[in-house]
């Protein structure tokens, strides 16, 4: 470090999850009680760095911001310096490099899930000195055992369904519940699990839709006159699709998934005698306030990043494995997605004791 005034960006980059603005205080105090350093704000994730949107954040300005929701730096999903939805899909790198060279920054923040890390991946790669923080209610970042965001999210589904398990019990209905998780089921297993699920359906299991309906239909025999299913938004029939809820063609991950939970919901209804209805949970899963454990997991990782920035580890995410924090290359977490093993210690529990996979063969297919 010279005696410059250490500087610092931060950003937050993809959609949204509980713990952003954790993250932010945790970075930026730490960094300005440490080193005295001055801290920017760039807004709307990579959409401020390359068109230069920013502000300069004081303690003031971070301060009273750990339990809010959201992010106070606003995000953008779309945002990509390599394929800009805002010039044609061009590649404007060189402008996000000019902005970061023009604020004198010394390092660079950046908070997101897979797609942030694979834009920081190769940002670092042309210079900046950057550090990621893994963000994401998915949990399917590669490199780390947790995000932050996800515990909330599985806090919000699993309060959900409980809820939803007592208006099943009045109604004997069965009740399909949808969460979202793109392409892994880890909020479906963990919010399932938890609030006692009778089925769980994931993307990494094809569910079939026979050995579903025998769920149900042996619980109506037996006197348990209601089934609730927990049905991820990327989860899919073994003979069917993924259910997409829509395309935003100029997002670098244009596939929107959901519908799912009602596709199920619609073939289940000629299989068994009683009603079916379903929930969609959406975004209320991204919302509001962060959980205890989420705020503290928020307010590590940034506190890690900020000592990672001074200690000049560039080109790497902070990550937590197996109990313990650390660090990982961006380059091992770009483009790549963490699903939920079949070996998963709780997705066999939930096996023992008696929750379905939607699949009589689970364990030919886990052999
Ligand atoms: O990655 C977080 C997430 O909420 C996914 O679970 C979901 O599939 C997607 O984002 C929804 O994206 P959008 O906010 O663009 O609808």
């Amino acid at each position: 470090m010279n005696s410059e005034p250490f500087r610092v960006g931060i950003l937050t980059g993809g959609g949204d999850c509980p713990g952003l603005n954790a993250v932010i205080r945790a970075v930026a105090k730490s960094l300005m009680l440490q080193h005295d350093a001055e801290i920017v704000g760039i807004r709307d994730g990579f959409q401020g760095l390359i068109e230069g949107h920013v502000e300069s954040l004081e303690h003031v300005d971070v301060s009273g911001i750990l339990t809010r929701g959201g992010t106070i730096l606003g995000a953008s999903n779309k945002a990509n310096p390599f394929a800009y939805y805002r010039r044609d899909n061009a590649d404007v790198s060189a402008e996000a490099m000019k902005t970061y060279e023009s604020l004198n920054l010394d390092g660079l923040v950046t908070i997101g899930g897979d797609g942030t890390m694979s834009i920081a991946h190769r940002l670092s790669e042309m210079g900046m000195n950057i550090v990621g923080v893994p963000k994401t209610i998915d949990n399917d970042l590669v490199g780390t055992d947790e995000t932050f965001g996800f515990d909330t999210a599985v806090s919000i589904a699993t309060e959900a369904m409980d809820r939803i398990h007592t208006t099943a019990q009045s109604h004997h209905r069965i009740m399909v519940v949808e969460t979202m998780g793109r392409y892994a089921g880890w909020i479906a297993l963990h919010a399932g699990a938890a609030s006692g699920a009778d089925v769980i359906l994931i993307p990494e299991i094809d569910y079939d839709i026979e050995a579903v309906a025998e769920v149900c239909r042996t619980r109506e025999r037996s006197g348990q006159r209601f089934t609730i299913i927990a049905i991820a938004e990327g989860a899919t029939p073994i003979d069917g699709g993924m259910a997409v809820r829509e395309r935003i063609e100029d997002s670098p991950d244009p596939l929107r998934l959901g519908g799912i939970g009602n596709v199920l919901a619609h073939e289940l209804k000629d299989l068994v005698s009683s009603a079916v209805r379903t929930t969609i949970l959406g975004h209320v899963q991204r919302g509001g306030t962060p959980t205890a454990y989420d705020r503290n997991l928020s307010t590590t990782f940034g506190a890690i990043a900020a000592s990672m920035l001074a200690t000049e580890q560039y080109g790497r995410m902070v990550a937590y494995q197996n109990g313990s924090f650390t660090s990982v290359p961006l380059s091992e977490v770009a483009d790549k997605t963490r699903t939920v093993p079949l070996d998963n210690a709780l997705l066999q529990s939930a096996q023992a004791v008696g929750t379905s996979f939607g699949r009589n063969d689970l364990a030919d297919i886990r052999d």
